[in-house]
């Protein structure tokens, strides 16, 4: 039996090629610290910037961050202003750094309901960075799973498409060139998905951690690395089926 499409090429590395991150505990981080929300937002925006630099030094080939979800738009007014003046600059000033550092940007979700100050900033930043090959990082920004799956259900739709296989949902999901993310790594203690890449996990590993997002260093981004090493990633298989050097129990 052959693996189905959407697994793409199944991976037993030891080191995931790409991760996702759902960075949370901003908040409460702040909180801890009797400041304002925003001073935990702010704060976490030096720990992706680490952690961008953490993914380089290991060559990992993609790292997928959850900025905003759809969701996320049901939060104070004040916040959502806030966060979208941290894309802004992220997009607009931090992204020479990531062009000096090689690094290919993109951004996905639903982009109506950006500003078109920041809507024009992320072209330019996908167009200035879209050759680079250290890494793909990418910000999901006001996107959701579903949103995602709908969306390419829409353009098989537009496309006149009488019936959908895996391999097409696959296709015109948003990230549909690259590979599967292997880890998943949610920080502020919840365990749960919040409606990230929801299609994409069907064979991922998952690494939970009680750490705020602005305290995740790299000795917890290493904690995750290690955990994930130790996983036996079996697609359906047994793992008497593996080869030896893909057994890890
Ligand atoms: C994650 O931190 C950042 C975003 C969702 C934008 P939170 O702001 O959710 O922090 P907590 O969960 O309230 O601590
Ligand atoms: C998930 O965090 C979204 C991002 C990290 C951008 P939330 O803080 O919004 O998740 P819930 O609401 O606690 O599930
Ligand atoms: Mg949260």
């Amino acid at each position: 039996m052959t693996l189905s499409a959407t697994q793409k090429i199944p991976s037993y590395s030891e080191i995931p090629d790409h991760i996702a991150i759902i960075m949370d505990g901003n908040g409460r981080w702040a909180k801890q610290k009797h400041l304002p929300r925003i001073f935990g937002h702010k704060k976490g925006v030096d720990t992706l910037e680490n952690v961008i630099n953490f993914c380089l030094d290991e060559q990992i080939k993609y790292l997928t961050v959850f900025a905003f979800s759809t969701e996320n738009w049901r939060r104070p007014i004040e916040e959502v202003n806030f966060l979208m003046e941290l894309f802004l600059s992220l997009v607009q000033a931090k992204v020479t750094l990531y062009h000096k550092n090689n690094i290919c940007l993109r951004v996905i979700g639903n982009r109506n309901n950006l500003s078109k100050t920041l809507r024009e900033h992320i072209e330019k930043a996908e167009k200035l960075t879209e050759k680079n090959t250290a890494m793909t990082f990418t910000l999901a920004l006001d996107y959701g799973g579903k949103w995602d799956i709908l969306q390419a259900v829409n353009k098989l739709f537009a496309a006149e498409k009488k019936e959908i296989t895996e391999a097409d949902l696959a296709a015109n999901l948003m990230l549909s060139d690259i590979p599967d993310p292997d880890l998943y790594i949610r920080t502020g203690g919840e365990k749960r998905i919040s409606n990230f890449m929801l299609w994409q996990m069907a064979y991922a590993e998952f690494y939970f951690t009680d750490v705020l997002w602005p305290d995740f260093a790299r000795e917890e981004f290493d904690k995750a690395l290690n955990s994930f090493k130790k996983r036996e990633r079996r697609y359906g298989r047994t793992s008497e089926q593996l080869p030896i050097e893909q057994q890890r129990k």
